[in-house]
């Protein structure tokens, strides 16, 4: 077992990482702004307070533990600071990017071309100028992670309240719970200096999972389709070779009807 683990930003994500983290790392810490508010949920033995815009809390991140990096790496000044305080050579360090650091311009080729980590990033983007001085300086393990959808964070809300519409726009998900074991195979397995894709492998529109879902659950009801982006096919070819079959929530909708219920 790896004795410890610091995980930069408790969120979302950072919440159902914490109990299967706990079984691969000895100690496992979390950090926040504002711990006393936003730890409640664990112990104040593994609370720490964090904050990549006050310089004085970067002492808290001990030097030799792996980092788990949930939040955007962003402004690229501080991050650079930052990272000059961390002994990467000491630890692992994996850092969750987004699939949006891909450029793909003004293209309208529909269906929309796969994306793998060989295609272009858009470095105008200050995360993403973060992010890739970590992985190319550092050795971080970057995840460009698709959209994070799980219990509490349901796509069907989004089309109900009108932040998608049922487009051809594509779309990529990833369930939190699978996101979590992935994050924690790439600190053990992923290569330093990396990137891979996350998502569950299945680009889907908006417009068919409106309309899978439609028939199981009658009060998705839309706004119009306005958005005529052909949006990212991502491809996780690289992830499945990395990792093997680690994907576990492959039917969306089976998981969003469990989700409604919750
Ligand atoms: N949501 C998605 O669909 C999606 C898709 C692709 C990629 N991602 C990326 O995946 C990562 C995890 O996503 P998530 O949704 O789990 O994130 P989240 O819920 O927003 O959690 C990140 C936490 O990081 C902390 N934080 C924010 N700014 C910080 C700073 N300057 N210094 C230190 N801590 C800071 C905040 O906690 P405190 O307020 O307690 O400090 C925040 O709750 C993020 O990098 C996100 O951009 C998300």
């Amino acid at each position: 077992m790896h004795k410890f683990l610091i995980i930069l930003g408790s969120g979302y994500t950072a919440r159902f990482l914490l109990p299967p983290a706990s079984r691969q790392y000895a100690h496992v810490f979390a950090t926040s702004r504002a711990p006393d508010r936003h730890l409640n949920h664990i112990t104040p033995d593994r609370r720490i307070r964090f904050d990549l815009t006050q310089q004085s809390t970067w002492k808290n991140i001990s030097t030799g533990t792996d980092l788990l990096w949930c939040f955007p790496a962003t402004p690229p000044d501080l991050v650079q600071k930052f990272a000059v305080t961390l002994d990467p050579l000491s630890r692992r360090l994996v850092v969750l990017g987004s699939t949006s650091a891909y450029e793909v311009g003004g293209s309208r080729e529909y269906p929309p071309p796969w994306i793998d980590e060989t295609a272009p990033i858009d470095l105008t983007k200050p995360r993403v100028q973060g992010e890739e001085f970590l992985r190319t300086n550092c050795g971080a393990i970057v995840l460009r992670v698709a959209g994070i959808y799980g219990p509490g964070r349901n796509p069907i809300d989004w089309i109900r309240t009108g932040r998608v519409s049922p487009s051809r726009n594509y779309v990529n998900l990833i369930h939190v719970a699978d996101l979590a074991r992935i994050c924690l195979a790439t600190l053990e397995h992923g290569k330093p200096g990396e990137a891979y894709n996350v998502s569950d492998g299945t680009p889907r529109t908006w417009r068919e999972i409106h309309e899978t879902v439609s028939q199981h659950l009658s009060s998705a009801s839309p706004a119009a389709a306005i958005d005529q982006q052909p949006g990212k096919r991502i491809s996780t070819v690289k992830l499945g070779e990395s990792f093997g079959p680690i994907i576990r929530h492959r039917d969306l909708y089976a998981e969003l009807v469990k989700i409604e219920k919750e």
